[in-house]
């Protein structure tokens, strides 16, 4: 089934939602392990994997779904796509040092580590729904014009 522009960016701005709850729930972890709350670890490391697996399969969304639509939406296109990949590339290194992260060795640290990842993928996501989500970019009558054009 081929997907129209808006319902790609429907699609992905509702991929973002989820995430964002999932991150709501890491940060009220994140005091709860401030608080010394027991179980707050184990809680943490349940939603930083939910978080991971969701994150993952968001980003190759965006590859296979978004990336063939922005590439042509304009003149920017191309340089739209090359800051995807980039982005996805810190975001992949962020995600695998995360995983590799002792959450139970340091929990200050831990918690600091975590609240950074977090602001860092909330700026990521509203960054993105600026630049390459947003209703002037995908339009549904990107091709119409370009019939116009040519
Ligand atoms: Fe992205
Ligand atoms: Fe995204």
């Amino acid at each position: 089934m081929e997907l129209s522009a808006s319902q790609i960016r429907r699609l992905i701005l509702d991929e973002h939602t989820v995430l964002r709850d999932i991150l709501e729930e890491i940060e009220q972890t994140l005091g709860e392990m401030t608080r010394r709350v027991p179980g707050s670890i184990t809680r943490l490391r349940t939603s930083l994997r939910t978080f991971h697996d969701a994150f993952v399969r968001h980003l190759e969304h965006e590859e296979t779904v978004l990336r063939p639509v922005l590439v042509d939406v304009d003149a920017w296109g191309p340089a739209r796509v090359a800051a995807m990949d980039e982005e996805h590339l810190a975001q992949r290194t962020a995600l695998a040092q995360l995983s590799h992260l002792a959450l139970d060795q340091d929990l200050d640290g831990t918690v600091q580590h975590v609240e950074e990842f977090v602001r860092r993928l909330r700026a990521d996501m509203d960054g993105e729904e600026h630049h390459a989500l947003s209703e002037e970019v995908l339009r549904d009558d990107i091709i119409v014009i370009d019939t116009f054009m040519g």
